[in-house]
C-alpha cells in the first residue's frame, strides 16, 4: 500500500467513471489518492469496485454508489452521505455529462480556478468574459457552519455567451456550492427558464498528487442546443483551463498564507484554502 493519506482526503467520495461509460464489457482500471483502482460493471448492472495492488492484486472491496449520472467511491469513511443535489429531481432539466479531462494539477488547483471569476475575460475571451468588462464585483465566500460546506455567493458577470442556448450578451447571476473538498457545482442564470439557475459541476479524481481526471456535467433548462452542441461548448472551455491550470506553480495548492498570496487577491481562493487547511487536507497541497 502506499503512503498513508489522512482522514480529510480519504474520507471523501469521489467519482471514478460516468455511469454511461462503465459498462460491462469496459472495466475502468484507474487511479484514486495514487492507490490503484478496478471499476466493473457485471451484466446484470451490479457495479463493483476494488483497490488493487501496484501489481493488480484485490486488495479490498470498496463502498459504491452511483447517483448524478456517475460512479461514486471512497478510500475511507465518510461521516456523511454523498452530497444532496435535490435540481437532479427537478422536471424539465436535461444532464449532459461532459467526458473527463486529464489535467496535471492538483485537485485543490482545480476547485480553485473553477471558483475564480476574474479569469473569464482573459481565458474563456468572448465567452464567459470580454474586455473592457474585467470588473469582478463584490461578493461572499462563507463556509456554511452548519453543511460544513464552502458557498460563495451574489456573484454577477457579463458574458458574451454564458451558456451553449445563450442568444446574447447578458448580465449572469452566479454562485458556487463547494460540498467536499475535491468538488464543486457552480448556478448560474439560466437562458432557458426565466428565474432558474442552471448547473455545472467538477468532479476532480485525483489520481495522483498532481494528476487529476476531472468529471464535468451540466444540469440545464435548454430545449434548444444538441446534446453535441452542449458537450463542446463546455469542453472547449474546460480546454482553455486546462492551458492556465498546468501552467500553475506550484502544482500542488499552498496553504501557508504567507507562500502564495492569489495572484487574484481573491476571497473565494482565500476562504478556500483556509478551509482545506482547516480540515487537515495534506494530499494535493504545499
Ligand atoms: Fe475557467
Amino acid at each position: 500500500m502506499s503512503k498513508d493519506l489522512e482522514p480529510a482526503a480519504l474520507d471523501q467520495w469521489y467519482v471514478i467513471e460516468s455511469s454511461e461509460d462503465l459498462r460491462s464489457d469496459q472495466p475502468r482500471r484507474t487511479r484514486l489518492l495514487g492507490r490503484p483502482i478496478l471499476g466493473e460493471r457485471s451484466a446484470s448492472g451490479t457495479v463493483t469496485i476494488e483497490e488493487r495492488t501496484e501489481e493488480g492484486e484485490t486488495l479490498r472491496k470498496l463502498p459504491c454508489l452511483e447517483r448524478y449520472g456517475y460512479v461514486w467511491t471512497t478510500l475511507g469513511a465518510p461521516v456523511k452521505p454523498l452530497f444532496d443535489m435535490p435540481e437532479f429531481e427537478e422536471d424539465g432539466r436535461r444532464l449532459v455529462v461532459c467526458g473527463v479531462l486529464t489535467v496535471r494539477t492538483s485537485p485543490g488547483r482545480i476547485v480553485e480556478n473553477f471558483l475564480d471569476l476574474s479569469h473569464f475575460p482573459f481565458v474563456h475571451t468572448d465567452i464567459l468574459g470580454a474586455e473592457p468588462m474585467t470588473e469582478v464585483t463584490p461578493y461572499k465566500a462563507k463556509l456554511d457552519e452548519s453543511s460544513g460546506e464552502l458557498w460563495v455567493t451574489e456573484c454577477g458577470f457579463y458574458q458574451p455567451q454564458a451558456m451553449a442556448a445563450s442568444s446574447g450578451a447578458a448580465q449572469v447571476d452566479y454562485l458556487y456550492r463547494v460540498p467536499q473538498p475535491y468538488a464543486a457545482v457552480l448556478y448560474k442564470s439560466s437562458p432557458g427558464k426565466a428565474g432558474a439557475f442552471d448547473l455545472i459541476g467538477i468532479f476532480p479524481q485525483p489520481l495522483e498528487e498532481t494528476l487529476c481526471d476531472v468529471h464535468c456535467f451540466m444540469l440545464v433548462y435548454d430545449d434548444v442546443s444538441s446534446y453535441e452542441g452542449m458537450l463542446q461548448w463546455q469542453q472547449g472551455i474546460f480546454l482553455q483551463d486546462r492551458i492556465i491550470l498546468e501552467n500553475q506553480r506550484p502544482a500542488r495548492l499552498p496553504l501557508d498564507p504567507k507562500a502564495e498570496l492569489p495572484s487574484r487577491a481573491d476571497t473565494s481562493a482565500i476562504q478556500y484554502r483556509r478551509w482545506l487547511k482547516n480540515l487537515g487536507v495534506e494530499f494535493g497541497v504545499a
